[in-house]
């Protein structure tokens, strides 16, 4: 696991979006992993400035799926993870509507909404680049604590904390959905690289029990650890429980520019 702190959101916006703009180059038909939540928005903001400035590759042919749905909103809620990576990426990009994925929460389908997603990531030939946020309970996608390290898309019911954590996004605690899809730890596994973004202080205690401590379901983000291609980047308030941060630093002062993330 590579593990990258920098002291701004900015920096980490632009080497994450230096590597997403790298693969499209690469892979013009690439498929991208798409997390949402706060912490990736610097990126996605970085991702639209380059293509409004002329300067990004073309996302004609790349695919899209996101890590996660809320089950119960109203169909075309704003709040649906749908609605908001077509508001803050994919339309600003002019991507079309049909390269976007994500799990389908119509209640007549939740009972095989799972496989469906499984299938269509597999069909689409399995994510290259699998954006990822961490919960300050340590959940990765809506893989809440005791989640299987080999779980695959399924329903979950979010935690306490976790629902009280995202309020911002609706009314209150209580407004926000009980039940969720989400792509597994398994699955998430099996996208060929993992990048992370941490900020803030509250993901520190998190993200320490990610990165430094027992791989288990107890910290479901930490199965990163199995990961062999996996990035993990960090402003310094998320940093500040890690023990070897100055050894992080010092690999990345020294890293040879050829290696890219
Ligand atoms: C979102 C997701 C979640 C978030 C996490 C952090 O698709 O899967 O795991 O990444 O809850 O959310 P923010 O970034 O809002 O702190």
């Amino acid at each position: 696991m590579e593990v990258v702190v920098l002291p701004d959101t900015a920096r980490i916006a632009a080497l994450v979006a230096d590597a997403v703009e790298d693969l499209v180059r690469r892979r013009p038909d690439a498929v991208l992993g798409v997390a949402t939540g706060s912490t990736p928005l610097p990126v996605y903001r970085e991702l639209v400035r380059r293509r409004d400035a002329g300067v990004a590759p073309d996302y004609d042919a790349v695919r899209f799926f996101t890590l996660d749905e809320y089950v119960g909103l109203p169909a075309g809620s704003e709040a649906s993870y749908r609605c908001t990576i077509a508001r803050e990426l994919t339309d600003p990009l002019g991507v079309d509507a049909s390269h976007v994925h994500g799990p389908d929460p119509s209640p007549d389908g939740l009972a095989d909404a799972g496989e469906r997603y499984e299938a269509a990531i597999r069909d689409a030939g399995g994510i290259d680049l699998q954006l990822l946020g961490i919960g300050s309970d340590g959940h990765l996608a809506f893989n809440e604590p005791g989640s299987s390290l080999a779980s695959r898309t399924r329903i979950k019911t979010l935690t306490e904390q976790t629902r009280r954590d995202n309020a911002r996004f609706f009314g209150s605690a209580q407004e926000v959905p009980r039940h969720v899809l989400t792509q597994g730890l398994g699955t998430i596994l099996e996208a060929r690289h993992l990048v992370l973004v941490a900020t803030g202080g509250a993901k520190a205690a998190a993200l320490a029990a990610a990165v430094e401590g027992p791989v288990g379901a107890s910290c479901p983000a930490s199965a990163l650890q199995l990961h062999p291609h996996a990035t993990v980047l960090l402003d310094d308030a998320a940093a500040a429980g890690l023990e070897r941060a100055a050894h992080y630093r010092e690999v990345w002062e020294h890293k040879p520019t050829w290696q890219g993330l």
